[in-house]
């Protein structure tokens, strides 16, 4: 059987993951899709840096356009970061015809409009579902599980980086600074972790979460923003001794056409489940008008958590090139309803 090619972009902390769950879950993952996958080629910025699995140094290579530009590649894996660069070589892979896997929120919450509807004239995917918590399958469960309800509310948990450091300030009293860096040793912060503890990232992907959840185009520079930089271990103790915890929440809320989104420390009642999310687990709250509360909780970053999400929106690819019908997903889901953000 013909392999499934894949061309990787970026071997850090999620495309080392990404290599471990295809090498190691092979067996499992061709039996599911019918073909056997492979790594062809992988981008890295410095090929002569040590890596922490054993890999074919002949698949490295530090030029993008050597495996955008491969005809032998059938999907690409985006797991690189970045912005601008980044999305110039996925639009130029979709011009070729390529799938697109991407973790990156930054590109997704900037530029996804432009570049799904690429995907969508070039009948192509775009999946994205590790940019948003990680490990939990958010984004496929606000496409697919709640199309027949009308959210109102989407609140959580969705930075592990600054979830960690507050709960270990919460726990052990350790500083800030101090968890911040064992969040990077960990490899749950950003390449920049300004944008983790400024709430950037947080609010990235509250923009993506709202834009699906209530189907409409939600920007950036709408969503109000507030980082933990400023929250001190003095605040952090004052708050446990009234009954809650400092978290930094996301909050999309819809009434009627009109909704607001923010990202903010927060005051959770220690008797509210959010309050007991700790260290690096995320936790998305969903309110539906016909459904009620969701809830739904698990690991927001590291390694092998976000290769799970990535490797299972490769299999969703190759599952739809066996029967035909990629560029589906990259449909615009959300281009139905028109609302005003409290910012408009
Ligand atoms: P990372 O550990 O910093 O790895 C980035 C990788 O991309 C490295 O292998 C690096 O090469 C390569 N790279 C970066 N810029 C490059 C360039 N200009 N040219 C060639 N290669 C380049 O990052 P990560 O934590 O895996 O995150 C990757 C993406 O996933 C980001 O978009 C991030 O937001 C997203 N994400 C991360 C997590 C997480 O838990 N870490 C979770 C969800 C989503 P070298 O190895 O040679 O330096
Ligand atoms: N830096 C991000 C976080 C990675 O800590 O949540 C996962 O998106």
């Amino acid at each position: 059987m013909k392999p499934i090619k894949i061309g990787l972009l970026g071997l850090g902390t999620v495309g080392t993951g990404v290599v471990r769950l295809v090498e190691g879950h092979q067996d499992d993952l061709s039996n599911q899709v019918g073909s056997p996958i492979s790594i062809s080629q992988i981008l890295v910025k410095d090929r002569s840096k040590s890596r922490n699995i054993p890999i074919d140094a002949s698949k490295l290579t530090e030029d993008p356009w050597e495996i955008v530009r491969n005809p032998d590649i059938d999907v690409i894996v985006e797991v690189m970061g970045g912005i601008e660069l980044t999305k110039d070589y996925i639009l130029e892979a979709l011009e070729r015809g390529k799938h697109i896997v991407t973790a990156n929120k930054d590109l997704m919450a900037l530029h996804g409009r432009e570049i799904l509807e690429k995907a969508r004239d070039k009948g192509c995917d775009v999946l994205y579902e590790a940019s948003v918590a990680g490990g939990i399958p958010i984004i496929r469960t606000l496409i697919e599980g709640f199309s027949s309800d009308r959210i109102t509310k989407i609140m959580g948990i969705v930075n592990g980086t600054t979830n960690y450091i507050l709960t270990k300030m919460s726990q052990e009293g350790v500083a800030y600074a101090d968890v911040l860096k064992e969040a990077q040793t960990l490899g749950y912060a950003e390449a920049d972790p300004t944008s983790d503890v400024e709430g950037l990232d947080a609010a990235r992907k509250m923009t993506i979460l709202s834009t699906l959840g209530f189907r409409t185009d939600v920007a950036l520079e709408h969503v109000k923003v507030k980082g933990i930089s400023a929250v001190s271990q003095e605040d952090i103790q004052y708050a446990k001794r009234l009954g809650y915890e400092v978290k930094l929440l996301g909050i999309a809320e819809r009434q009627d056409d009109l909704i607001s989104v923010s990202v903010e420390p927060t005051m959770v009642k220690t008797s509210h489940p959010i309050a007991s999310v700790n260290g690096v687990f995320n936790a998305v709250y969903v309110h539906g008008e016909a459904v009620g509360e969701t809830m739904f909780y698990g690991a927001g970053a590291g390694e092998l958590p976000t290769a799970t999400s990535v490797v299972a929106d490769l299999v969703a690819v190759v599952k739809n090139m066996k029967l035909g019908v990629n560029g589906r997903q990259s449909q615009l889901s959300y281009n139905v309803t028109k609302l005003k953000t409290d910012e408009q």
